[in-house]
């Protein structure tokens, strides 16, 4: 057979070649310009040959088996070092903030679907109005639903229905400019940019989206996860999940703090 060739993979991605050319017996180089695909790289070619055959050191594991045991041949120690530390972690994280992501109905919340809002330029209205591109939560077959905005006097709310939103009814922003969903008058960009430089846009929650069953269901905002958001805001981090996040970039958002949801800030700082 010879001596196997060492290989090169300069742009290796997700890293199959090095990690077939390594179980083939070849001495395996990856590199990549993305930092992601440089760390997949180093956790599955370049760490666990280092900690081959070796026992776990985790209190829970390392009873188990001595050197040389068949159950820690190859990587399966250092696999059951990380099963047993991510766990840890795992708890700890609940502990300070599992408080913060309160399940919805039975079902574990995958996101807050939140909208920027902006005061009504219309004085007669004076009151905060979403801005929104769409109001459409799932297009799925058979389950498609909508944020549906209704309007009592001067406040507006969400209720998550089913279908899909009239022709023409579906969001508050366009690529010309947003309209107040009370009044129906135009709101031009300018004044939304300034509104947003002056720190006067708020946030208010569309609909929160769980893990379900058969996939993900979307249910009408529940008062105690928007209190839960705005008890974090008085807190002193910023309310920032948005549904249309790029857009909204565009008009405030200046600090790092503005591009994570309080709860993600919340998890940031633990
Ligand atoms: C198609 S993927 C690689 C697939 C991989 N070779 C495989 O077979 O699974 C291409 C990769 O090249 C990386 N890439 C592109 N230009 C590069 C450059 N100039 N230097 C290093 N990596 C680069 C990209 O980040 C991407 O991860």
């Amino acid at each position: 057979m010879g001596i196997p060739p060492p290989l090169l993979d300069p742009f290796a991605g997700v890293g199959s070649i090095p990690l077939e050319a390594q179980r083939l017996g070849l001495e395996a180089h990856a590199s990549d310009l993305n930092p992601v695909a440089v760390m997949i790289n180093k956790a599955m070619i370049d760490i666990p040959p280092r900690f081959a055959d070796r026992l776990p050191v985790n209190p829970r594991d390392r009873v188990r088996g001595t050197a040389g045991d068949a159950a820690w041949k190859g990587a399966a120690g250092l696999a059951a070092d990380v099963r047993y530390y991510g766990e840890w972690m795992r708890e700890r994280a609940f502990e300070r903030i599992g408080h913060l992501y309160p399940k919805h109905n039975g079902e574990t919340v995958i996101a807050w679907l939140w909208a920027r809002t902006v005061i009504s330029p219309n004085p007669a209205v004076n009151a905060p109005v979403p801005l929104v591109r769409s109001f459409v939560l799932s297009k799925k077959k058979g389950r498609e639903c909508w944020a549906k905005p209704v309007v009592h006097g001067k406040t507006v709310s969400f209720e998550v229905t089913k279908g899909l939103p009239p022709r023409g009814e579906d969001g508050t922003v366009k690529r010309t400019g947003a309209r107040c969903i009370i009044s129906g008058e135009p709101i031009p960009f300018d004044y939304i940019r300034a509104e947003g430089k002056a720190g006067r846009m708020g946030a208010q929650l569309m609909a929160i989206v769980t893990e379900g069953k058969r996939g993900r269901n979307y249910y009408s905002p529940a008062q105690e996860h928007t209190q839960i958001a705005e008890v974090q805001n008085r807190n002193g981090s910023q309310l920032v999940t948005f549904r249309r996040m790029r857009w909204d970039l565009g008009f405030n958002c200046t600090a790092f703090t503005d591009l994570a949801h309080s709860f993600h800030v919340d998890s940031l700082k633990c």
